[in-house]
């Protein structure tokens, strides 16, 4: 193991942002339940409510759409369940049926939750893609009956940083009378994301993708949209979402929106170019490589890349061993024997599913890295193919 560590895996987590770092110890001091009506309470409300017009401001939103939740995952949890509740009990269930139209290539925690609701008796359509990760736009306005209560469509993919055209999708769902929402959580702080000129109803975001704390994320609801709290109990959030709010790690995720706010412009070019610059290096050095992925229209920090007749396990492992940290994809799965669903459904007849590595890259990342990264790859490579 080298003394220097290389971190090309910030689609799985990123680090804290000194100055999230510094609001959050500051705001572990903030013990006041921002429920109460004393001063304790409303100092916390007051940082909360901060937190809350930083998310908002960063989405086009208004303040009182933003539903703070436990995490990405929590939060895509709640749309697709409440509203697609199969045995119609929720207030919504009359006006919207309880399908659901998503893609084969969504996060675990979007997939895993429609099939519960499967089980659960809710129809649901996985709509395709193609070599790319680009949805099979005639597959889903096929699956647009008068039946669909959501359609939910992810921004950016984690795996492989294909990006899906929202507004367009969105646009189609409204024209049938069909809800949208799109988990963003790997695009939040990557791209510019308005949801007004979007059309979004719904959307999903996380604290530790951008550069803020874990075990917080949001959700966008727009006003008006129907909604429901899938966890019950209390009054916090609107109503929206029971539970004493976690004052500290809500002040760090509207510390993280604040800085991703002023990065967010300069974020692309600087990102975009390390990226292009490891993945033309390996590309172009390592035969049999291959690129996973939109060439374009793709995440500025993300490269997937098939390197075939290696294991992934095997490479990732010795690249470890360099000091490069990278992944075969979702983290969520990092221990599962099963070949990337991702893959699978770009290439159904694919044979080295289990070959590729994803590298993404972060702010913090140097020339100097990149460069000995493409190094290290390479004799990693050289070992493994000897
Ligand atoms: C696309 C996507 N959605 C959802 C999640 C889950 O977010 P969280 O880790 O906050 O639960 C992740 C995390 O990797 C993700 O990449």
């Amino acid at each position: 193991m080298t003394d220097k560590l290389v971190y090309l895996d910030h689609n799985a987590t990123t680090p804290l942002h000194p100055e999230v770092m510094q609001t959050l110890k500051e705001a572990m001091e903030i013990f006041g339940n921002p429920s109460s009506m004393h001063s304790f309470g409303r100092i916390a409300r007051q940082q909360v409510e901060q937190a809350r017009a930083n998310v908002a401001s960063l989405l086009g939103a208004l303040p009182e759409e933003i539903v703070f939740v436990g995490s990405g995952s929590e939060g895509n949890n709640t749309v697709l369940s409440i509203l697609s509740c199969p045995s119609k009990c929720c207030a919504y269930g009359e006006i919207h049926g309880p399908d659901i139209v998503t893609t084969a290539i969504e996060h675990p925690c979007v997939l895993d939750t429609t099939r519960c609701l499967q089980d659960r008796g809710a129809h649901v359509a996985f709509i395709g893609v193609d070599q790319y990760g680009k949805i099979n736009f005639d597959a889903l306005d096929k699956a647009l009956t008068k039946k669909i209560g959501v359609v939910s469509v992810m921004t950016a993919n984690n795996e492989i940083g294909t990006l899906q055209d929202i507004k367009r999708i969105a646009a189609l769902c409204h024209e049938r009378g069909a809800l949208f929402h799109t988990d963003a959580v790997q695009a939040f702080g990557k791209i510019p994301m308005n949801v007004r000129d979007l059309d979004i109803d719904f959307l999903t975001l996380s604290g530790h993708k951008i550069y803020g704390p874990k075990g917080i994320g949001a959700l966008y609801v727009r006003r008006k949209a129907p909604f429901l709290p899938l966890i019950h109990g209390g009054h916090q959030e609107r109503g929206l979402r029971g539970g004493t709010e976690s004052v500290p790690l809500i002040v760090g995720i509207g510390k993280a929106a604040e800085i991703a706010r002023k990065y967010l412009p300069g974020y692309h070019a600087k990102v975009r170019l390390l990226r292009d610059w490891l993945e033309r290096g390996i590309l172009d050095s390592i035969p049999d490589t291959e690129l996973n992925g939109h060439p374009t229209q793709r995440l500025s920090n993300t490269t997937n890349i098939t390197f075939r007749g290696l294991e992934s396990e095997a490479l990732l492992l010795l690249l470890d061993q360099e000091g490069i940290c990278a992944s075969t994809g979702s983290a969520c799965l990092a221990d599962s024997d099963e070949p990337s669903h991702v893959l699978q459904a770009m290439k159904p007849d694919g044979n080295s599913l289990r070959q590729m590595i994803r590298f993404s890259l972060g702010l913090s990342n140097e020339n100097s890295e990149v460069q000995e990264s493409v190094a290290l790859v390479r004799k990693c490579v050289a070992m493994l193919a000897s």
